[in-house]
Protein backbone atom coordinates (compact mmCIF):
# COMPACT_ATOMS: atom_id res chain seq x y z
CA UNK A 1 0.00 0.00 0.00
CA UNK A 2 2.87 2.77 1.01
CA UNK A 3 4.56 2.10 -2.11
CA UNK A 4 1.55 3.12 -4.29
CA UNK A 5 1.90 6.35 -2.31
CA UNK A 6 4.15 9.26 -4.41
CA UNK A 7 4.38 11.84 -1.39
CA UNK A 8 3.19 12.00 2.15
CA UNK A 9 1.05 15.37 2.78
CA UNK A 10 -0.04 15.15 6.54
CA UNK A 11 1.34 12.91 8.78
CA UNK A 12 -1.02 11.11 11.49
CA UNK A 13 0.28 14.13 14.09
CA UNK A 14 -0.50 16.23 11.67
CA UNK A 15 -4.05 15.25 11.22
CA UNK A 16 -4.24 14.88 15.30
CA UNK A 17 -3.33 18.30 15.97
CA UNK A 18 -5.78 19.67 12.74
CA UNK A 19 -8.41 17.68 14.43
CA UNK A 20 -7.72 19.74 17.56
CA UNK A 21 -7.84 22.79 16.33
CA UNK A 22 -11.42 21.94 14.08
CA UNK A 23 -12.77 20.74 17.35
CA UNK A 24 -12.03 24.26 19.26
CA UNK A 25 -13.58 26.37 16.90
CA UNK A 26 -16.73 24.30 16.83
CA UNK A 27 -17.21 24.07 20.48
CA UNK A 28 -17.20 27.86 20.52
CA UNK A 29 -19.19 28.16 17.73
CA UNK A 30 -21.91 25.75 18.82
CA UNK A 31 -21.50 26.74 22.95
CA UNK A 32 -24.59 27.52 22.63
CA UNK A 33 -26.72 25.28 20.99
CA UNK A 34 -26.74 21.28 19.76
CA UNK A 35 -25.27 20.12 16.85
CA UNK A 36 -26.98 16.91 14.53
CA UNK A 37 -23.57 15.96 12.99
CA UNK A 38 -24.44 14.49 9.10
CA UNK A 39 -21.34 12.71 7.97
CA UNK A 40 -20.91 11.51 4.05
CA UNK A 41 -19.57 7.84 3.70
CA UNK A 42 -17.49 6.41 2.71
CA UNK A 43 -14.78 8.92 2.91
CA UNK A 44 -15.82 10.86 6.24
CA UNK A 45 -15.75 7.55 8.60
CA UNK A 46 -12.45 8.51 10.69
CA UNK A 47 -12.51 12.24 10.07
CA UNK A 48 -15.99 12.02 11.85
CA UNK A 49 -15.06 9.38 14.23
CA UNK A 50 -11.84 11.49 15.58
CA UNK A 51 -13.12 15.03 15.18
CA UNK A 52 -16.61 13.87 16.89
CA UNK A 53 -15.24 12.56 20.01
CA UNK A 54 -13.09 15.65 20.28
CA UNK A 55 -16.15 17.86 20.97
CA UNK A 56 -17.63 19.20 24.08
CA UNK A 57 -20.70 20.16 22.64
CA UNK A 58 -23.86 18.24 23.00
CA UNK A 59 -24.65 15.90 19.25
CA UNK A 60 -26.52 13.72 17.62
CA UNK A 61 -25.52 12.07 14.50
CA UNK A 62 -26.19 9.85 11.65
CA UNK A 63 -24.47 9.48 7.72
CA UNK A 64 -25.43 9.37 4.58
CA UNK A 65 -24.15 7.56 1.82
CA UNK A 66 -23.50 9.52 -1.80
CA UNK A 67 -21.38 9.02 -4.60
CA UNK A 68 -20.53 11.44 -7.35
CA UNK A 69 -18.53 9.31 -9.42
CA UNK A 70 -17.17 5.89 -10.00
CA UNK A 71 -15.30 4.13 -7.66
CA UNK A 72 -12.64 3.60 -10.26
CA UNK A 73 -12.27 7.11 -11.85
CA UNK A 74 -10.45 10.09 -10.29
CA UNK A 75 -12.72 12.71 -11.87
CA UNK A 76 -16.41 13.64 -10.44
CA UNK A 77 -19.43 12.57 -13.20
CA UNK A 78 -21.58 15.80 -12.56
CA UNK A 79 -24.01 14.05 -10.80
CA UNK A 80 -24.55 13.04 -6.95
CA UNK A 81 -26.84 9.66 -6.34
CA UNK A 82 -27.70 9.63 -2.78
CA UNK A 83 -27.39 5.35 -2.28
CA UNK A 84 -28.59 5.85 1.73
CA UNK A 85 -29.83 8.78 3.51
CA UNK A 86 -29.70 9.49 6.38
CA UNK A 87 -32.86 9.45 8.86
CA UNK A 88 -33.22 11.49 11.91
CA UNK A 89 -35.20 14.35 11.87
CA UNK A 90 -33.05 18.33 11.02
CA UNK A 91 -36.28 20.07 10.77
CA UNK A 92 -35.07 23.42 12.91
CA UNK A 93 -31.74 21.64 13.52
CA UNK A 94 -28.41 23.06 13.95
CA UNK A 95 -26.58 20.85 11.18
CA UNK A 96 -22.71 20.28 10.48
CA UNK A 97 -22.10 18.30 7.59
CA UNK A 98 -18.85 16.49 7.87
CA UNK A 99 -17.08 15.11 4.73
CA UNK A 100 -13.59 14.19 3.59
CA UNK A 101 -12.44 16.95 1.04
CA UNK A 102 -14.73 19.47 -1.13
CA UNK A 103 -13.23 19.34 -4.87
CA UNK A 104 -15.92 20.41 -7.13
CA UNK A 105 -18.33 21.29 -4.74
CA UNK A 106 -20.71 19.17 -6.29
CA UNK A 107 -21.58 16.47 -3.69
CA UNK A 108 -21.06 19.17 -0.96
CA UNK A 109 -23.69 21.80 -2.84
CA UNK A 110 -26.12 18.95 -2.69
CA UNK A 111 -26.16 17.63 0.17
CA UNK A 112 -26.11 21.10 1.41
CA UNK A 113 -29.77 21.51 -0.47
CA UNK A 114 -30.70 18.42 0.58
CA UNK A 115 -30.24 19.24 4.21
CA UNK A 116 -32.02 22.64 3.93
CA UNK A 117 -35.35 21.26 1.99
CA UNK A 118 -35.56 18.89 5.18
CA UNK A 119 -36.36 21.97 7.29
CA UNK A 120 -32.40 22.65 9.05
CA UNK A 121 -32.54 25.73 10.94
CA UNK A 122 -28.14 25.79 9.75
CA UNK A 123 -26.51 24.17 7.81
CA UNK A 124 -22.50 24.33 8.29
CA UNK A 125 -19.62 22.18 6.82
CA UNK A 126 -16.61 20.94 8.01
CA UNK A 127 -14.06 19.19 5.44
CA UNK A 128 -10.30 17.66 6.67
CA UNK A 129 -9.33 18.74 2.75
CA UNK A 130 -10.36 21.50 0.13
CA UNK A 131 -9.03 21.09 -3.49
CA UNK A 132 -10.12 24.62 -4.74
CA UNK A 133 -8.72 24.39 -8.17
CA UNK A 134 -11.30 22.31 -9.19
CA UNK A 135 -14.28 23.89 -7.70
CA UNK A 136 -17.00 24.10 -10.30
CA UNK A 137 -19.84 25.01 -7.61
CA UNK A 138 -19.69 27.88 -5.22
CA UNK A 139 -19.50 26.13 -2.25
CA UNK A 140 -17.73 27.21 1.00
CA UNK A 141 -15.81 24.71 3.56
CA UNK A 142 -16.99 26.56 7.13
CA UNK A 143 -14.42 24.38 9.08
CA UNK A 144 -11.76 22.89 6.89
CA UNK A 145 -8.20 20.97 7.77
CA UNK A 146 -5.91 21.64 4.72
CA UNK A 147 -5.95 23.27 1.13
CA UNK A 148 -4.39 20.76 -1.15
CA UNK A 149 -3.28 21.36 -4.44
CA UNK A 150 -4.73 19.19 -7.63
CA UNK A 151 -3.37 16.08 -6.75
CA UNK A 152 -5.36 12.42 -6.46
CA UNK A 153 -5.13 12.08 -2.33
CA UNK A 154 -5.88 9.54 -0.56
CA UNK A 155 -5.43 8.20 3.52
CA UNK A 156 -7.60 8.27 6.44
CA UNK A 157 -10.57 7.68 4.82
CA UNK A 158 -10.46 8.45 1.19
CA UNK A 159 -10.05 5.79 -1.05
CA UNK A 160 -9.31 5.28 -5.02
CA UNK A 161 -11.23 2.04 -5.96
CA UNK A 162 -12.37 1.72 -2.43
CA UNK A 163 -8.85 1.28 -1.42
CA UNK A 164 -6.24 2.97 0.57
CA UNK A 165 -8.84 4.17 3.35
CA UNK A 166 -7.22 2.89 6.34
CA UNK A 167 -3.65 4.34 5.66
CA UNK A 168 -3.10 7.01 8.73
CA UNK A 169 -1.78 9.74 6.97
CA UNK A 170 -2.93 11.31 3.47
CA UNK A 171 -0.65 11.21 0.54
CA UNK A 172 -0.90 12.02 -3.12
CA UNK A 173 -1.57 8.32 -4.90
CA UNK A 174 0.97 8.06 -7.69
CA UNK A 175 -0.30 8.55 -11.34
CA UNK A 176 0.36 5.48 -12.41
CA UNK A 177 -2.02 3.76 -10.48
CA UNK A 178 -5.19 5.14 -12.24
CA UNK A 179 -3.80 6.22 -15.45
CA UNK A 180 -3.28 2.40 -16.73
P1 LIG B 1 -16.82 16.94 -5.21
O1 LIG B 1 -16.57 18.19 -4.40
O2 LIG B 1 -16.17 17.00 -6.56
O3 LIG B 1 -16.14 15.77 -4.42
O4 LIG B 1 -18.27 16.60 -5.33
C1 LIG B 1 -16.69 14.52 -4.57
C2 LIG B 1 -16.03 13.45 -3.84
O5 LIG B 1 -14.93 13.09 -4.60
C3 LIG B 1 -14.01 12.49 -3.78
N1 LIG B 1 -12.71 13.09 -4.06
C4 LIG B 1 -11.57 12.47 -3.80
N2 LIG B 1 -11.34 11.26 -3.28
N3 LIG B 1 -9.05 11.65 -3.44
C5 LIG B 1 -10.07 10.85 -3.11
O6 LIG B 1 -9.83 9.77 -2.62
C6 LIG B 1 -9.18 12.89 -3.98
O7 LIG B 1 -8.21 13.57 -4.26
C7 LIG B 1 -10.54 13.32 -4.17
N4 LIG B 1 -11.08 14.46 -4.65
C8 LIG B 1 -12.42 14.26 -4.57
C9 LIG B 1 -14.47 12.68 -2.35
O8 LIG B 1 -15.09 11.54 -1.82
C10 LIG B 1 -15.48 13.77 -2.47
O9 LIG B 1 -16.47 13.66 -1.48
MG1 LIG C 1 -16.72 12.09 -0.05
Amino acid sequence: MDSDIAEILFTEEEIEQKNRELATQIDHDYSDRDIVAIGILRGCMFFMADLLRLLKVNLTMDVMVVSSYDETDTVSSGEIEIQKDFSIDVKNKDVLIVEDIVDTGLTLYHVKEHLKKRGAKSVKICTMLDKPSRRNLDVVSDYNGFVIPNEFVVGYGLGYANRYRNLKYIGILKPEIYQN
